[in-house]
């Protein structure tokens, strides 16, 4: 069996969770880490035998089959150029650049190098998102109308909350829609293999001034500090987006997007509605989706092996009764893009490059509509 060397670039909160989540596929060393900050550090706590604080000098001089982007969004271009132009394949995570230009000229270099680019939608991985998937695809829904739900977060409610995420020079000029919106997106699009080829869109931001740190935190600290280790900024990313969505079978949908609701951390809800039946599937009871019938009982199926679609059984690892959540449907997702590696010509269910790129389109058109203040087609 082929090991392959991976390599982390970032270790803050989702690095960490790729590190933890390789070392369960069994055909993957994490062979070294970068991180501006506390490389050594981190690579001790977490028992990688390399680490660098220039991933140049990581690609340069580890040998490595792969490279996992998992920093500020305004970094994954050059570092993935970097790589690609080096032979090693990409894991990126989302959104996967900042502009629709540096997605297109990504998905050209891993095309000209023959290379694997994959992007980290993990929530097509949730085992009842891809039965669901599965289901549609064989009309037990009845063709599908609307596509509707949320992705809601509570992390940047006060305004001593910070992350880079706020600036638009680090996150892309959206926020919210950018970092979790294009989860709900890509999911939507997954599970009912519709497209969205129209949006309107209307955001909000609720702090217009925010008291930024003085020292740097890590993404979804609750740290706080006193009035003196704060400097003021002006925020130009949106809190909030609302938008409606035309998807490509002529359903219509809608999704809210926040990262200021109290109480909800991770809270993502997709419902689908077709001629036969509904579906609903909540983040925080991953492990169950709930059928919507007119004439009779509604249904709850539970993630299991003899309860889900026969093309679902390969994504459950563990039997009826055991959840798997978050980092199972990272170990899935990187499953799929390491089989890809290994055999290119198969067929797997892990956003691709194209994906990312569909993603930062889908982005950007909801940037323009919420400026425009009206419907812009994809
Ligand atoms: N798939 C998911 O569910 C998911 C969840 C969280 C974050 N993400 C994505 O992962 C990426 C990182 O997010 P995070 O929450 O881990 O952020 P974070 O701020 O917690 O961590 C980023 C890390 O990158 C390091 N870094 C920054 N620039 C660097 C560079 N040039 N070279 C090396 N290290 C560098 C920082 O020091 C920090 O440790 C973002 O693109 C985000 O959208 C995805």
């Amino acid at each position: 069996m082929k090991i392959y060397r991976a390599g982390i670039i970032g270790t803050g909160f989702i690095g960490a969770v790729h590190i933890e989540t390789l070392r369960r596929l069994g055909n993957v060393d994490v062979v070294a880490l970068t991180d501006k900050c506390n490389a050594k550090e981190t690579a001790e706590k977490l028992n990688v035998p390399f680490f660098f604080s220039d991933y140049k000098k990581m690609i340069d001089t580890m040998d490595l089959d792969t490279v996992h982007i998992c920093t500020p969004n305004n970094t994954h271009y050059e570092i993935a150029m970097y790589a690609m132009d080096h032979g090693i394949n990409v894991i990126c995570e989302k959104p996967m650049c900042t502009t629709i230009e540096e997605a297109k000229a990504l998905v050209a270099k891993a095309a000209e190098k023959g290379l694997v680019g994959g992007i980290n939608f993990h929530n097509r991985f949730y085992p009842m998102n891809n039965h669901l998937k599965n289901i549609i695809q064989d009309g037990e829904l009845g063709s599908i109308f609307s596509i509707t739900g949320n992705y809601t977060q509570d992390w940047l409610l006060f305004d001593t909350d910070y992350s880079w995420r706020l600036s638009s020079k680090e996150s892309g000029n959206t926020r919210a829609v950018a970092d979790i919106g294009s989860h709900w997106m890509d999911l939507a699009e997954y599970v009912t293999g519709q497209k969205i080829v129209a949006v309107n869109a209307d955001f909000s931001t609720i702090h217009a001034k925010r008291k930024k740190p003085k020292k740097t935190v890590l993404a979804f600290s609750k740290e706080t500090f006193s009035e003196k280790d704060y400097e003021p900024v002006d925020i130009d990313t949106e809190d909030n987006a609302n938008v409606l969505f035309k998807f490509s079978n002529g359903a219509i949908g809608s999704a809210f997007f926040s990262q200021v609701i109290a109480g909800k951390s991770v809270d993502i809800n997709l419902q689908i509605g077709g001629y036969k039946k509904s579906a609903e599937w909540h983040s925080m009871s991953c492990n169950q989706l709930t059928i919507g019938n007119r004439d009779s009982y509604n249904e709850t199926i539970e993630k299991g092996i003899a309860t889900v679609h026969p093309d679902t059984r390969p994504l459950i690892a563990y039997p009826f009764g055991h959840a798997e959540g978050f980092p199972d449907a990272f170990k899935q997702s990187f499953r799929s893009i390491y089989s890809h590696i290994a055999d290119p010509s198969g067929s797997y269910e892990h956003a691709t490059f194209e994906d990312g790129l569909h993603e930062m389109i889908l982005c950007q058109k909801i940037f323009e509509s919420n400026q425009k203040q009206g419907w812009v087609g994809i």
